[in-house]
């Protein structure tokens, strides 16, 4: 890979995605995705869709009880703070991206073993609110039958904005990303 990707995320937040040769010119001069927008599609369109199991409203279906709009009762915040000040500490916010771009099968596939050892016996098995590690592989994140439409609009919305080429899981992360921005501001903010 040789170049930084720099997407800006319309609440002023900038993500970078990999790669090796840093930007000369600073954080934004690759901007150019609406990311909340394309969050949006992500979210709303198609068989299988986020909202399929979410809703409309973020706040569930009987295919999932997990609120959108309350972050704090989310599995990547009890992992967030089980990991605290071990040598895998994360981010919530990294393994909530990381589980919508890999889906939850991907995502236990990739990580769960490593990070297994560092959780205690109880977070693995049930914390105080009845969840269990690792995620329920219901949770199929962009691992659905959407993914190749959503991936050809975002190589679309590239090009359009003059952007390079980017590679399969730099887009899987555009993508993740968008639908983050677009849970955070249709859901968490609104709310608070
Ligand atoms: C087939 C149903 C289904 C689809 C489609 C689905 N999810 Fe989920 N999602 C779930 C379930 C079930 C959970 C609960 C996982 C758990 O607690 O282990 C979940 C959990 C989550 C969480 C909470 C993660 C956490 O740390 O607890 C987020 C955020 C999320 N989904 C976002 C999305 C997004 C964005 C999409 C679309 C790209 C999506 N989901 C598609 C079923 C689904």
């Amino acid at each position: 890979m040789s170049r930084i990707l720099r997407v800006s995320i319309i609440s002023g937040l900038i993500f970078s995605f990999l790669s090796t040769s840093a930007n000369a010119n600073g954080a934004d001069t690759q901007q150019g995705l609406d990311l909340f927008a394309l969050g949006k599609v992500v979210y709303t369109t198609g068989a299988e869709s986020c909202q399929t199991c979410h809703g409309a409203d973020g706040l569930g279906t009987s295919r999932s009880n997990v609120s959108l709009r309350d972050p704090q009762s989310w599995k990547a915040f009890q992992l967030e703070s089980a990991l605290r000040g071990s040598p895998r500490a994360i981010k919530s916010e990294t393994v909530v991206k990381a589980v919508i771009a890999l889906g939850a099968k991907g995502w236990n596939e990739k990580n769960f073993g490593e990070l297994r050892s560092h959780l205690e016996t109880s977070v693995q098995e049930q914390d105080s609110s009845g969840k269990s590690l690792p995620f329920d592989e219901d949770m199929i994140g962009l691992d659905g039958p959407n993914k190749k439409a959503l991936t050809m609009r975002v190589i679309r919305m590239m090009r359009k904005a003059g952007m390079p080429r980017a590679t399969p899981s730099e887009i899987n992360d555009i993508l993740a990303a968008a639908a983050f921005t677009y849970i955070n501001e249709a859901f968490v903010e609104p709310a608070e």
